[in-house]
């Protein structure tokens, strides 16, 4: 397919091999570091490795000969994940940077993608979040092709300065230990069971199901889906006799610099008792002990329960972005 506006093409993201997208991700992970303190270098190897098997589907934006932007996306199953989008800032023709060159190409890529993914049958549903993007920058495009769009928070605690760790005395049933590889089944089951009826799963659906949410986890834990994964930053709490999860916290290092806490949930019988606050103080202590110098994470505007955890624990808005869901309406 090839769509040409003024004197930008919009061509099939699976013509190009990963050395023509080279520039492009440079300046994007310049950006990620920047804004988010996030190396996004791992990400662009995935990307490039994905790029040369040409299996990724998607758009670039071809303009004098040189690629300036690209968007892709990843099937699950019916679910399409529209991944990124990002173009290369231009001069910008206003004094408004969201009107510039750079916007408007990404909006232009995403049209793109949205029309493909829509007129595609075996697509029920899209989800997109587009955590470099600030909040509100493709609202009204994501709205006009029938997106839901929840706004979400990138929350920032700076760790210097924490030099002592949070005691709790658990009740006798539950037993406080760092995670090991054999809770991911049981950790499925808490996530599906603490996400129930929760905002969260209408952004995610992998949350709705066990089978879904243990993909959350395998994509995390194992296939570093967001950072990487840290086992000493991760921690569970247990219940001794059915050996069911009742909490966890799970922390990848997205740089030097920052962790980042991927999960934070605790079954709805164990709520208000202070293990989220518990969790969260062992993980920021660990990050700590391994050189972060900081932790972030992300959260829904509308989860005000969380928020209050958060803010209560020192950690501050560094940056927003959207969530955008679509679903095919039901013909039965
Ligand atoms: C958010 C969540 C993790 C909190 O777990 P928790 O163990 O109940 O939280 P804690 O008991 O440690 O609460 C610590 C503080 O957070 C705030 N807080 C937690 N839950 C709250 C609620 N329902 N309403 C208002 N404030 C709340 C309070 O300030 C609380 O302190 P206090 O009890 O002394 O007033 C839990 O409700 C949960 O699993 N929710 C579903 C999953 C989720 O939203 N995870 C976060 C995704 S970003």
């Amino acid at each position: 397919m090839q769509a040409r506006n003024g004197s930008i093409e919009i061509l099939d993201l699976r013509h190009f091999a990963a050395p023509v997208l080279r520039p492009l991700l440079d300046a994007e992970s310049e950006i990620w570091a920047e804004r988010l303190h996030w190396d996004y270098r791992a990400s662009s190897r995935l990307l490039m490795q994905y790029l040369d098997n040409r299996m990724l589907p998607g758009y670039a934006a071809m303009e004098a000969g040189n690629v300036t932007g690209y968007v892709f996306c990843v099937y699950e199953e019916t679910k399409a994940v529209i991944g990124d989008v990002f173009a290369l800032p231009g001069v910008p023709d206003s004094g408004n940077a969201a009107s510039g060159p750079a916007h408007a190409r990404e909006e232009m890529l995403l049209r793109h993608l949205f029309e493909l993914l829509l007129n595609s049958p075996h697509v029920d549903r899209i989800e997109s979040q587009l955590l470099l993007h600030p909040s509100g920058r493709f609202a009204p495009a994501f709205r006009a092709a029938g997106f839901g769009v929840y706004r979400r928070l990138f929350l920032v605690q700076p760790l210097a300065g924490r030099s002592s760790q949070l005691h709790m005395d658990l009740p006798a049933n539950l037993e406080f230990r760092p995670w090991r590889e054999a809770d991911l089944a049981p950790a499925a089951r808490l996530i599906c069971e603490a996400y129930r009826d929760h905002p969260d799963s209408s952004i995610n659906d992998q949350y709705r199901t066990v089978h879904g949410s243990m993909r959350f986890l395998n994509n995390i834990v194992r296939y570093a889906g967001c950072g990487t994964f840290v086992t000493q930053a991760s921690y569970v709490v247990e219940e001794r006799a059915s050996h069911e999860l009742a909490a966890l916290v799970l922390g990848s290092r997205v740089s030097e610099q920052s962790g980042h806490l991927t999960q934070v949930c605790v079954l709805p019988a164990y709520r208000r008792r202070g293990l989220a606050r518990f969790l969260l103080h062992q993980a920021a202590f660990s990050f700590m002990r391994l050189g972060a110098a900081e932790i972030s994470l992300t959260v829904t505007e509308a989860n005000t329960d969380a928020i209050q955890l958060y803010q209560g624990e020192g950690y501050q808005c560094a940056h927003s972005f959207d969530a955008a869901v679509w679903h095919r309406a039901s013909t039965a």
